[in-house]
């Protein structure tokens, strides 16, 4: 395993991006709105073993003060191997100084602890897809 960290979306097929996120089962869109919500992200990062693409995350933000953390993921092959922690490391790094905040797939949020997160007490999303959302355990 030879990781290298890419922290722009030059070079990524984001056909492969939608791969993963299925082979996960988190959510996901086509390939051109991935790209859309990766280009339009302060913060990309993407993790490949030499030229395949293995994981990624990203973070929207107001420039200044706060930002959110999205699609973070790992191939199920490559899991367990340290690679989400060097998303997360990386994203902390690149976004130092804000306020980061996430809402982790059920299940996940050890993995988000283990990393520096708190869970949020007071947490409120309005959600598109709220149904859906209820059904699979992210909201009351
Ligand atoms: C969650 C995910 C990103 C973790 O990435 P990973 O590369 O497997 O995790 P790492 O190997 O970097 O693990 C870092 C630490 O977190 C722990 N950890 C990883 N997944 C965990 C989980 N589901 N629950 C609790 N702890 C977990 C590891 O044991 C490790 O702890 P250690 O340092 O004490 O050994 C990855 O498993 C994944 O892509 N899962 C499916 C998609 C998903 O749910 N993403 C999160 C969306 S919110």
């Amino acid at each position: 395993m030879k990781i290298r960290v890419i922290n722009n979306c030059d070079g990524v097929d984001f056909s492969e991006v939608v791969e993963i996120l299925k082979k996960v089962g988190m959510r996901y869109h086509a390939p051109e709105v991935q790209e859309k919500t990766f280009r339009n992200s302060a913060c990309t990062i993407f993790l490949f073993d030499e030229d395949t693409l293995v994981g990624f995350g990203r973070a929207i933000s107001d420039g200044a003060i706060q930002a959110a953390v999205y699609d973070v993921a790992i191939d199920p092959s490559y899991q367990g191997k340290g690679l989400g922690r060097i998303i997360i490391e990386e994203i902390r790094e690149e976004l130092s100084g804000y306020n980061l905040i996430l809402y982790a797939s059920p299940g996940k949020e050890d993995f988000y602890r283990k990393n520096g997160f708190s869970k949020m007490l007071t947490g409120m999303a309005f959600f598109q897809d709220a149904e859906a959302k209820r059904e699979k355990g992210f909201i009351e």
